[in-house]
C-alpha cells in the first residue's frame, strides 16, 4: 500500500514544522525555509501536507515556492553556486558569467551537476553590486568574477573538499 504524503517521515516533518508555526500562512516563508533546512530541499510530496496544515492551496504553496529562487524540490549538490542576475551584475557582463557557468559545469540554473558536486543557482542582487559580477560559492561572496576568475574559483571549492 502506498504511504500517503502526509505519513511520510518528511511529511511528518514538514508538519510539525508547520505546527511550530502555529500553522499560520502568513509564516509560510518562514516554514519554507525551515522545511528546506530540515530536509535538504522542500520535496514536491510534502506540498499538499504544508498546504493543508495551514490552509492554503497547494497552488498556492507552489507559487511562493517558484517565486522565491532559494527553495528547491531536489537536494543540492556538495557545492552551491549563486550568480547573480540582476541589473548591477547584467550590466557588467553577468550574461558572459552565466554562459561560461552553465557551460563549464554542463548544467542550467536550478540544477546539479551530473556528479552531484555542484548546484548552480541565479540570484536577484547579492548586494554586492559595487564588484559586479558578483557571485556565491558556498556562502562566500566573490566579485569582479570573470570567466578565468570563476575557473579559478571552482577548482580552489572542489579541490579543497577532495582534501
Ligand atoms: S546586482 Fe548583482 S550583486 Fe547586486
Amino acid at each position: 500500500m502506498l504511504t500517503k504524503p502526509e505519513n511520510s517521515p518528511d511529511g511528518e516533518r514538514a508538519r510539525d514544522v508547520c505546527s511550530r508555526h502555529g500553522n499560520r500562512a502568513d509564516e509560510l516563508i518562514e516554514i519554507l525555509h525551515e522545511v528546506q533546512e530540515e530536509l535538504g530541499c522542500v520535496p514536491q510530496s510534502v506540498v499538499p501536507v504544508i498546504a493543508k496544515a495551514i490552509n492554503l492551496s497547494r497552488a498556492e504553496v507552489h507559487g511562493v515556492i517558484s517565486f522565491y529562487h532559494d527553495f528547491r524540490h531536489e537536494p543540492a549538490g556538495r557545492h552551491v553556486v549563486k550568480i547573480c542576475r540582476a541589473e548591477s551584475c547584467q550590466s557588467m557582463n553577468g550574461e558572459a558569467l552565466c554562459d561560461h557557468a552553465k557551460a563549464s559545469l554542463k548544467t542550467g540554473f536550478g540544477e546539479t551537476t551530473a556528479d552531484g558536486q555542484v548546484t548552480l543557482e541565479a540570484v536577484y542582487c547579492l548586494g554586492n553590486c559595487a564588484l559586479s559580477p558578483a557571485m556565491m560559492v558556498d556562502g562566500q561572496l566573490h566579485g569582479r568574477v570573470d570567466a578565468g576568475r570563476f575557473d579559478e574559483i571552482l577548482r580552489e571549492t572542489l579541490s579543497e573538499a577532495a582534501e
